[in-house]
């Protein structure tokens, strides 16, 4: 007992000496360079001013001319380092010395429990259930369930018209889709109600975390209200019914995070990490594919080669088919063309710009320290635009995506990387797929505007929304 204490005092003791040594060390090494800007707002504004105004990219690469691939620089409240490169995205990817970290804003707006937040176990459990529906093996039943909602979708809205606009109807489309595969919510005033939500949050989502009235964070704070409300609803309902043996566990992804907890599952979700991560999947799940395919139609609107490629092979896949008849996992699996179209919007209008770490402890890398607590800031277009990994960036050139081996590892980073990738990166290539085979056979496409450039907030938007003059094919 008295070692004990005399160990505890010694320790006390020693305390500041432990203190002074890190200092210590932490001096000898050198922050990234940059400037941290002012105080709380930090480069922010400047960043939220060029995304929305289509020179993101420009104010990053501005940067990593000025500093270097990395930097210091403060955003949306937050310490921050810039990391780019490949070397950098395999480093933020696989490092367990980093962990996700939102900016306030969107932890305020989505919850504190969603799978962004959570770590280990928690993240593994959580994973494990969402990758249970997004694995291709499941997906594969849900093809025909698209290509209806599809097929409906197109019937409703496009046909008979000699004009749409697009963004906002993909967006109507993607979450109808996410809607019934996802929580199983049926059309109707619930469903809307919920999409209005939706809409509403996501200009706050990267915006400086002020709940003052009139800014746009509390704006989405409210929205987010509302759109709990509806999910938490739509929970109990279906509580109900699995109590009442009226559903099964797996008919969505909220019945299958209900009834984990089972004797093979390691631990049941609560009710707070359930309505967390619905808003998650919802959040994450249909603005990022309504970007995709809308700026699929406005780029092959323009660019006569590939579009032709991709209605060559989307006509010969028709052609295969019955009328009326039901595309099938196999008939995506020949979309080899069109998925390498997707996968070059892809790299050129990444629809996430890009994401935050955080540091759990002090961190060396290449020579710099990134100190514990800091945020670590990636974004695709740095490295997806770079000529000495892809040649002529600006050139739209699906072929690079032909031979995947070819694209140098955590180089196109679109869906991210490591243990975090995005889990629902097959989903949206199923609806990407499925959209694009119904516009490339029954339509033939033209731009209303001449003006056809698109601003971050933070997903890429067209200006306009992508008004689109149409023809419906013989
Ligand atoms: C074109 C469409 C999509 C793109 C470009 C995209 C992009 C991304 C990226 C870049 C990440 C990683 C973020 C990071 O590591 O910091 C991510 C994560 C995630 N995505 Fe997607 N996504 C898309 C569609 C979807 C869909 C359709 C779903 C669900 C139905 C989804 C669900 C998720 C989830 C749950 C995570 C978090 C994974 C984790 O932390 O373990 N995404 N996505």
């Amino acid at each position: 007992m008295t070692a004990v204490i005399i160990s505890f005092v010694l320790f006390l003791a020693l305390l500041p000496f432990f203190r002074l040594l890190r200092t210590a060390r932490r001096s000898s090494k050198k922050l990234p360079p940059g400037s941290l800007g002012l105080p709380f707002i930090g480069q922010s504004f400047g960043l939220l001013r060029a995304m929305r105004a289509n020179t993101g990219e420009r104010w990053l690469a501005r940067r990593v001319s000025k500093y270097g691939p990395i930097s210091k620089l403060s955003l949306f409240g937050s310490r921050a380092v810039l990391l780019t490169g490949p070397a950098a995205n395999k480093f933020i990817f696989f490092s367990e010395a980093l962990v996700p970290q939102q900016p306030k804003s969107i932890t305020g707006i989505i919850g504190r429990r969603n799978i962004l937040e959570l770590v280990g176990d928690d993240h593994r459990r959580v994973r494990g259930a969402l990758a249970h529906f997004l694995k291709p093996e499941v997906l594969k039943q849900y093809v025909a369930m698209i290509d209806r909602e599809v097929r409906h979708h197109l019937e409703t809205n496009w046909v008979g018209r000699r004009s749409v606009t697009v963004m906002p109807l993909m967006k109507t489309l993607t979450f109808d889709i996410i809607c019934s595969l996802v929580i199983g919510l049926e059309k109707g005033s619930l469903r809307e109600a919920l999409e209005e939500a939706f809409t509403d949050m996501l200009p706050g989502m990267w915006a400086v975390p002020l709940n003052l009235p009139f800014t746009k964070f509390r704006r989405s704070l409210r929205a987010s209200r509302r759109a709990r409300k509806v999910l938490a609803g739509v929970i109990e309902k279906k509580k109900a019914m699995l109590k009442q043996g009226r559903c099964s566990r797996d008919e969505d992804l909220i019945t299958y995070m209900l009834s984990l907890g089972g004797e093979d599952d390691a631990r049941e979700m609560t009710e707070e990490e359930i309505l967390d991560n619905l808003m998650l999947v919802m959040f994450a799940g249909y603005d990022t594919s309504a970007a995709l395919i809308t700026f699929m139609i406005r780029h092959l609107a323009d660019d006569p080669v590939n579009r032709a490629i991709v209605i060559h092979e989307q006509q010969e896949i028709a052609k295969g088919k019955a009328s009326g008849e039901a595309l099938t996992w196999s008939d995506l699996n020949k979309m080899k063309h069109t998925w390498c179209a997707a996968m070059e919007i892809l790299r050129m209008i990444p629809p996430i710009f890009g994401n935050f770490r955080r540091a759990l402890k002090d961190i060396e890398y290449e020579g710099y320290l990134i100190p514990k607590g800091w945020l670590v800031f990636w974004a695709s277009s740095i490295t997806q635009m770079d000529e000495h990994i892809f040649e002529d960036p600006n050139k739209f050139d699906p072929t690079r995506f032909e031979k995947q081996s070819s694209v140098p590892p955590c180089s196109f980073v679109a869906f991210g990387g490591g243990p975090r990738m995005c889990p629902g990166n097959e989903f949206a290539r199923m609806e990407t797929l499925v959209m694009m085979h119904y516009v490339a056979t029954r339509f033939n496409w033209s731009l209303c505007c001449e003006e056809n450039g698109f601003s971050r907030d933070p997903m890429p938007s067209p200006s306009q929304g992508l008004p689109v003059e149409l023809e419906l094919k013989d």
